[in-house]
């Protein structure tokens, strides 16, 4: 089955044309990472405005690199939750547009089962379940046991901000540019993660669920002991990444005194990040350990909507047709 798939729910207009969930001929992005520096951080109506600009151009030029036709497309693919609102209506628009227009099934999916199936994405290998999902973004920072397809219990979840978002802000404290995660890796590999001993919250309470904003304001109050050009930056980055991680890691480990699972699979934009990647592996030795197979796959992206939207319809085919209703909308979780 031929998708082609559209994610608009953030900051990246993408449209992709995936096979069977698996094997991505196209996978279009236009950042607009350059138009978000200057504010160091998303402004819906200013992303919102820039999908519009962007979406024909993003979504012609999937189908051409793709090397199909219109004709080979069997169903179009459109995030409709969670993210933005007014970003989620500019893809939900055009991807039911097109939908009547050519005569497509219509198949509306969610944002963060795609990054779960991103790890689907051309990966020739076998996955077995049960399955333990930490997806981590910069919107987003669940904690998933997937028991099947389309099968998802969610164990915890942030209760403040998403560590994807804490990595934005913390590189804007010590003035590095937006987005925040990959800046502070680079950082912090010349610093000392033992240098600021910065909280590790909610380790001690019932549950899996996450807090990072006292993380955020423990930084910030090691910051303003410093003049502004003697801030430490390598060391405040890499104690502030080793406190993100260190949580991952020993949530990780309560759920499995709990649950039984044959994988672990990182998603997420944050599970870009090569020291989560060292530290996962380091931790949990005798569990598979999957991460999308590419850096683009990580981030948002519409291939991974394709994949979400196969093993959806695959499940059941019967709810899809061309007039599929779709409900954008800014909350609704898995
Ligand atoms: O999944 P994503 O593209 O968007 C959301 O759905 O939120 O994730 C973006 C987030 C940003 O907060 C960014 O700083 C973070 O992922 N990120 C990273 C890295 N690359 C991106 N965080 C840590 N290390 C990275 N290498
Ligand atoms: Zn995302």
């Amino acid at each position: 089955m031929l998708i082609l798939a559209i994610e608009t729910s953030c900051d990246e207009t993408s449209a992709a044309v995936v096979e069977d969930g698996k094997v991505v001929h196209s996978n279009v992005i236009s950042s607009q990472i350059g138009l978000h520096k200057k504010t160091g951080g998303v402004v819906p109506e200013v992303a919102a405005r820039q999908h519009l600009e962007n979406i024909n151009d993003v979504v012609n030029m999937s189908v051409k690199e793709s090397g199909k036709t219109w004709d080979d497309i069997d169903a179009i693919a459109v995030t409709e939750s969670p993210g933005m609102i007014n970003c989620l209506l500019i893809g939900t628009q055009a991807a039911a547009t097109i939908s009547k227009v050519k005569g497509k099934t219509l198949i509306p999916t969610n944002h963060i089962a795609g990054h779960i199936y991103a790890n689907w994405l051309e990966n020739e290998e076998e996955v077995n379940f049960p399955i333990l999902i930490l997806s981590v973004s910069g919107g987003h920072n669940d904690l998933i046991l997937m028991k099947g397809h389309y099968d998802f219990e969610l164990l915890g979840q942030t209760i403040d901000d998403a560590a994807g978002e804490a990595f934005d802000k913390v590189a804007r404290m010590v003035g590095l540019p937006y987005p925040g995660g990959p800046n502070i890796e680079k950082m912090a590999l010349n610093g000392d993660r033992n240098r600021f001993d910065f909280p590790r919250a909610l380790l001690n309470k019932a549950g899996f669920d996450f807090s990072f904003s006292g993380l955020k304001t423990a930084v910030k109050n090691a910051v303003s002991e410093f003049a502004e050009d003697e801030v430490p930056v390598p060391d405040v980055c890499a104690s502030f990444q080793e406190a993100v991680f260190d949580v991952f890691v020993k949530r990780v480990k309560k759920v499995l005194k709990k649950h039984k699972v044959k994988e672990i699979h990182l998603t997420g934009g944050v599970s870009a990040n090569k020291e989560f990647r060292r530290k996962m592996v380091e931790n949990f030795p005798d569990l598979k350990l999957r991460y999308p197979s590419k850096i683009s796959y990580c981030t948002d992206n519409a291939a991974m909507i394709g994949a979400a939207a196969y093993q959806k319809h695959l499940l059941a085919p019967d709810l899809f047709s061309v007039d599929t209703k779709i409900n954008a909308d800014a909350k609704i979780r898995l």
